[in-house]
């Protein structure tokens, strides 16, 4: 296994619970993968007014005619489930008043869909508790940091990969499998909510085994990324507070786009109000929303010198999800026998070629 965000750990311990050894590389620390910082939830049909079709028809609207419905529907069908896994495995969703799943509402979501944990720390919340499963899991071995360099290939088949240690020689590890989980490449933009190892590496590794590779020309912007001079600039606003009210704004104070649109809509809207304007930001105005409730949210704010009760926060299109990758099939097998590819770094066709909010967890 190639990665250990919320993919890699996830299938690392279902691997190893059906009696597979595996060996889980990971390049850095957890706090350094995408999913560390996903903000959005899972998106799953729980809801009594909602359905396994609604998920689905919002999924394939929002992937632009582009989405392959069969393996969009395989998401939609199983994302429940997945979230009751989860939750055996000791993930813990925030809850309600009356003690039922809260569902928040995000970007193209037709009804209530999204499940959280910790508000806007679901990503967290989930790498750490799966990578305390994977650390203890005897039969899975983490070998970090270490950043495989090469796939090595016998025959057309892929049997391994070189990695390389920070310091000393690089070591190979043989494998009947090899499961790419390696996220994408927005980091590879100039403003990106991505931490800055996202930059492809598992499509690299992919391509020069000689796999094929989809729909790299399809790139995800988030609309609400914050807008700052510093070390914070491309910070996410998760849509979850759009869900919750918050609303977009002009120079002029005006509002200009269906907040809750699906995110391409919302990002193109935006880019166009600031070629109109000559801005840098537009404004998110999330005065009417308990940000109490995204506390990592309120906290990063509160770094910059936002009061989210007084001002507006300044707010632009970063890039964020690569919706191409390693050509996988439903069961993750790339063109190439014997490697796989899972998450952000695989390309099944479910998103076509925008992804609906939350369906990435998912
Ligand atoms: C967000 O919370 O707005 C981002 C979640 C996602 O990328 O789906």
């Amino acid at each position: 296994m190639v990665g250990a965000g919320a993919a890699g750990l996830y299938a690392a311990l279902v691997a190893a619970g059906t009696g597979a050894r595996v060996a889980l590389i990971s390049r850095s620390p957890l706090a350094q993968t995408a999913s560390y910082w996903a903000q959005g939830g899972i998106a799953a049909a729980l809801a009594a007014d909602d359905s396994v079709e609604r998920h689905l028809d919002d999924t394939l609207a929002a992937g632009r005619a582009m989405a392959h419905a069969s393996a969009a529907r395989v998401l939609c069908e199983e994302s429940p489930g997945r979230v009751g896994d989860l939750q055996e495995l000791g993930v813990s969703f925030d809850a309600d008043r009356g003690g039922d799943l809260a569902l928040g509402l995000e970007g193209g979501h037709s009804r209530r869909r999204v499940v959280h944990a910790g508000g806007a720390a679901t990503g967290r919340r989930i790498t750490r508790d799966l990578s305390a499963l994977a650390a203890t899991d005897e039969r899975i071995d983490v070998l970090e940091p270490l950043a495989a360099s090469s796939l090595a290939t016998h025959n057309g088949r892929c049997v391994g990969l070189i990695a390389r240690p920070r310091r000393g020689d690089p070591v190979g590890v043989l494998a009947r499998a090899v499961v790419l989980a390696t996220g994408g490449m927005a980091a590879l933009w100039e403003r990106s909510t991505n931490p800055r190892g996202a930059i492809g590496a598992g499509l690299s590794l992919a391509h020069g085994a000689g796999a094929d590779l989809a729909d790299l020309e399809f790139m995800q912007f988030h609309p609400t990324a914050v807008r700052h001079d510093g070390p914070r600039d491309g910070f996410l606003i998760t849509e979850a507070v759009r869900g919750e009210g918050a609303t977009l704004v002009n120079a002029a104070g005006e509002r200009f786009v269906d907040e809750l649109a699906p995110r391409d809509q919302v990002a193109l809207a935006i880019e166009a109000e600031l070629e109109r304007s000559g801005e840098r930001a537009v404004g998110l105005d999330v005065r009417g929303v308990e940000m109490d409730r995204f506390p990592n949210i309120a906290a990063v704010l509160e770094e910059v010198g936002i009061d989210p009760r007084r001002d507006l926060v300044p707010v632009a299109p970063a890039a964020h999800y690569t919706m191409g990758g390693v050509a996988a099939d439903l069961d993750g097998r790339s063109s190439v026998p014997g490697l796989y590819a899972v998450g952000e770094s695989a390309c099944s066709g479910l998103h076509g070629a925008n992804r609906l909010a939350s369906n990435s967890l998912a």
